[in-house]
């Protein structure tokens, strides 16, 4: 049987320059190198989505991630690469409710998103929120995916899905195929460490596309010279020398770590080309000529494919997928005694 590559990008509003560096492009990537050895599943956790405000662009915006997915290059064709969309596959949510009972309040409470999402355990947080990574743990486990490709805020909710399908195997025998352990999946997606992409005003905290700060994230629909001006306007620090260093020098290392993505060149060089210079204003300005060049030319490409297109990608997916989903939760079932 081949083996799973899995993953999903929430489409609650518009999405960022760190979702599509930290996770569009690098599955794009993933999914031409390893399509004709793997499955790769691309799918939209909408159930996952509505966790926050509801606000009626739900359809209008799983369209539109699925045609970033297309004009970065993902093969729709390819019989091995499957896309679609979580809620249409009903699977998902009724293995969650079994693997509910099979994960603790102790580990759920424990993890670092539900922590942030809840404001600190708010009693008025919903509880989707608290439940969202029993969730993600079906979407990966219905589908026997061993890498997930996911940025390091996501790392957490991986393991956890590792533990329950490791205790479920333990007292049912080998249902569930748990997914590689995060260092392992950090290793096959080639990359040394988690990517984070930073907060442009906050450069400590990963850029999200729920920041109020209209200037602390690059959306990928931004206008290019918007965009571009955000990047010289994004903080620094008074160090006064550039060096990759996350930890005092935030700022500048995310824009390091953004122009090596944007210019595919690799970090080691980018580093090596910025080292020691000390003019911040001329490496914002290599970023924000290199972002205006990216989004001018995604931008376009986007606009060129129709939703008819996007639909018929998802329909072909769904009903392909349901068909693993259900077989899978039916294994699951009978394991638990409430199919024979
Ligand atoms: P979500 O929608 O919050 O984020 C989608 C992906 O983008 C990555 N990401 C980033 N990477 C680098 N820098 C950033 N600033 C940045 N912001 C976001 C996230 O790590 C993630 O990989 N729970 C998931 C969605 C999900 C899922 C799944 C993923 C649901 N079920 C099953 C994989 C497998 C989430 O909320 O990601």
């Amino acid at each position: 049987m081949k083996n799973t590559i899995l993953t999903g990008v929430r489409v609650n509003g518009e999405l960022t320059l760190g979702n599509f560096l930290g996770a569009i492009f690098p599955i794009v990537q993933l999914a031409a190198k390893h399509a004709d050895e793997y499955n790769v599943n691309i799918f939209v956790p909408d159930l996952h989505t509505i966790i926050a405000e509801v606000d009626g662009k739900l359809h209008e915006n799983t369209m539109k991630s699925i045609k970033y997915y297309m004009a970065t290059g993902l093969d729709t064709k390819h019989p091995n690469i499957h896309v679609y969309r979580q809620s249409y596959i009903p699977a998902h949510s009724e293995l969650t409710w079994i693997l509910d009972c099979f994960a603790t309040m102790g580990e759920t409470s424990r993890m670092i998103q539900y922590k942030e999402k809840s404001d600190g355990g708010k009693e008025s947080a919903n509880v989707g929120i608290f439940n969202y990574p029993i969730l993600m743990a079906a979407d990966i486990l219905l589908y026997s995916a061993k890498y997930v490709p996911v940025g390091e805020d996501q790392f957490q909710h991986l393991e956890l899905t590792r533990d329950i399908a490791l205790r479920m195997n333990k007292k049912f025998g080998e249902i569930f195929v748990p997914p590689a352990p995060s260092r392992e999946q950090v290793e096959f997606m080639s990359l040394d460490e988690g990517l984070r992409i930073r907060d442009l005003v906050h450069p400590e905290k990963k850029m999200s596309k729920s920041s109020r700060n209209e200037n602390a994230k690059i959306m990928l629909s931004d206008r290019p010279e918007a965009a571009a001006k955000k990047i010289m306007s994004a903080t620094t620090d008074s160090v006064g020398k550039i060096q990759f260093d996350m930890f005092n020098q935030a700022g500048i290392s995310n824009l390091l770590q953004i122009l090596s993505l944007l210019k595919r060149e690799p970090l080691q060089d980018v580093i090596a080309r910025w080292t020691g210079e000390s003019s911040y204003g001329d490496l914002k300005q290599e970023v924000a000529v290199a972002l205006k060049h990216f989004l001018q030319d995604f931008q376009e490409k986007v606009a060129e494919i129709s939703d008819k297109t996007v639909l018929e990608v998802l329909e072909e997916g769904e009903a392909r997928m349901r068909k693993v989903a259900d077989a899978k939760l039916l294994e699951v079932q009978k394991a638990v005694g409430i199919r024979r």
